[in-house]
């Protein structure tokens, strides 16, 4: 460790654990993203809230930037250092603290895995609601970091309706201890949202008190065929209005071209245009005739050409793999990923005014939509072709990200639904965020890391 800025951090945290191997640095510099090449200084991997306020302290006195990071499962390049910073790695930082019966609260550390979560709430009775498809390798301070949403928002909100108290470490070394657990707390500003989602441009999340709740009731998955994208959100009417739904997935064929390939089960015999797979409470007589009755509705009105329903765990799991796979199988292609929202009503025009742009403007890629429907989150992926070069295919990508951007600012959407901004959807902020918007976000940034030293160029340029 020649990097004297490095030996003086060693001497400061004598216990601390740092790597400088060129095989750790590829390794942490990097999140899913794939696009960007890294090179921090170093990966600190601290135990304690103490030596993280260290390190916070060092990178203050030495100017150096801080790249917080924790499964680095990001879509957005958020966890990205690629530019001499050093990377604070959580995941050391990986232990449930406490389980409160009464309050019903988990209190964690940020490295721990979402999956190990919900095997915590598990163990007690209760369920921690959000899950999404890297379950198993992000971390619960990444997923705080972008209020990360999921599969289940449609029934339970994003990360933020969970997180009941946070532990920040500014970017000045403070420890901050924001709302303590409380259910109701009106006492000023509730900086603890603020946090949430602020993709690690503040401070390092420390420690979260999660709030947990009651197990969802038994439940079936069913898997739709729709003949054209126009009738989307008409099926989701009709599910919504007779079901309680857990959750509301739309995928292209495309999609199911990939995933398949991947190794997943053929759901039916004939190929069709578009697919649902949706979730809903089905413990009773009463719940699965109400499913029959919205199917049966979809079918008469020519919205849906096929179904099946779940007759067992292990059913549902393979017809839940037909979407959550998706991710996975496109991985190899590097593909440049949109993540859009806007109001459930405004989706029909969106859908369409989207569907004409990119036919438009990627005549010559393969596009691959799919998404989280019911909260009006769509995920349109577009591939990269062999041949085209990394540079050219992210500068093409890009030029349609601003016409969609375009597109989301008529339908006062977001260009960035769960995913966060990032490196990937910085230049695009200005679609769904106001110039004033982001001069307080500045001012704030200014006031919780006046050196800028806090995953600086994610966001916003600071
Ligand atoms: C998902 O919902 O599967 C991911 O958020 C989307 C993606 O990989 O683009
Ligand atoms: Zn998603």
């Amino acid at each position: 460790m020649s990097d004297p800025r490095l030996q003086a951090l060693q001497q400061a945290v004598p216990d601390l654990r740092l790597k400088t191997e060129p095989a750790d640095l590829e390794h942490y510099g990097r999140d899913w993203t794939r696009r960007w090449t890294p090179a921090p200084l170093a990966i600190a991997l601290p135990a304690s809230v103490e030596e993280v306020q260290a390190v916070v302290r060092w990178a203050n006195q030495h100017r150096v930037a801080i790249v917080p990071s924790g499964g680095r499962t990001g879509l957005s390049g958020g966890a990205v250092a690629a530019d001499g910073e050093l990377v604070l790695s959580l995941e050391r930082m990986n232990k449930v603290l406490d389980f409160n019966a009464v309050d019903r609260t988990l209190t964690v550390q940020p490295g721990i895995a979402l999956e190990a979560v919900h095997n915590a709430a598990r163990d007690h009775g209760l369920v921690y609601p959000v899950d999404f498809a890297a379950r198993g390798s992000c971390s619960i301070g990444g997923s705080i970091a972008t209020n990360a949403g999921g599969i289940r928002v449609i029934r339970y909100g994003n990360t933020r309706e969970w997180v009941a108290g946070l532990k920040l470490v500014t970017g000045s070394g403070e420890l901050l201890t924001l709302n303590r657990g409380l259910i109701k707390n009106s006492s000023g500003y509730d900086l603890r949202h603020l946090v949430i989602g602020s993709e690690g441009t503040l401070g390092v999340v420390v420690e979260a008190t999660l709030r947990l709740t009651d197990p969802p009731p038994p439940s079936n998955v069913m898997l739709l065929a729709l003949p054209s994208f126009d009738v989307l959100m008409k099926v989701f009417a009709a599910f919504r209005e007779r079901l309680q739904l857990e959750a509301f997935e739309f995928f292209t064929d495309r999609a199911l071209h990939h995933v398949l390939a991947h190794g997943a089960q053929k759901p039916f015999e004939e190929t069709h245009p578009y697919y649902v797979v949706t979730e809903f409470a089905a413990g009773d007589e009463i719940q699965e005739a109400a499913a029959m009755a919205a199917f049966e509705a979809c079918m008469e009105n020519g919205w849906v050409s096929d179904g099946v329903i779940s007759q067992s765990d292990a059913q549902a799991a393979q017809l839940w793999r037909l979407r959550e796979g998706i991710t996975e199988s496109l991985a190899r292609y590097k593909p440049y990923k949109n993540d859009v929202s806007v109001r459930i009503s405004a989706m029909p025009a969106f859908l369409e005014e989207t569907q004409a742009l990119l036919g438009q403007a990627y005549p010559q890629f393969d596009v691959v939509w799919f998404g989280h429907i019911g909260d009006g989150n769509l995920h349109i992926n577009v591939l990269q072709p062999e041949g085209t070069g990394d540079a050219e295919f992210v500068e093409q990508c890009g030029h349609v990200t601003e016409l969609l951007g375009q597109t989301l600012k008529r339908h006062g959407g977001s260009i960035s639904a769960e995913h966060g901004i990032g490196l990937v959807k910085k230049p695009y902020l200005d679609s769904t965020r106001s110039d004033e918007e982001v001069a307080i976000m500045r001012g704030i940034k200014r006031v919780l890391d006046p050196n800028g030293l806090m995953n600086p160029g994610k966001l916003f340029d600071s």
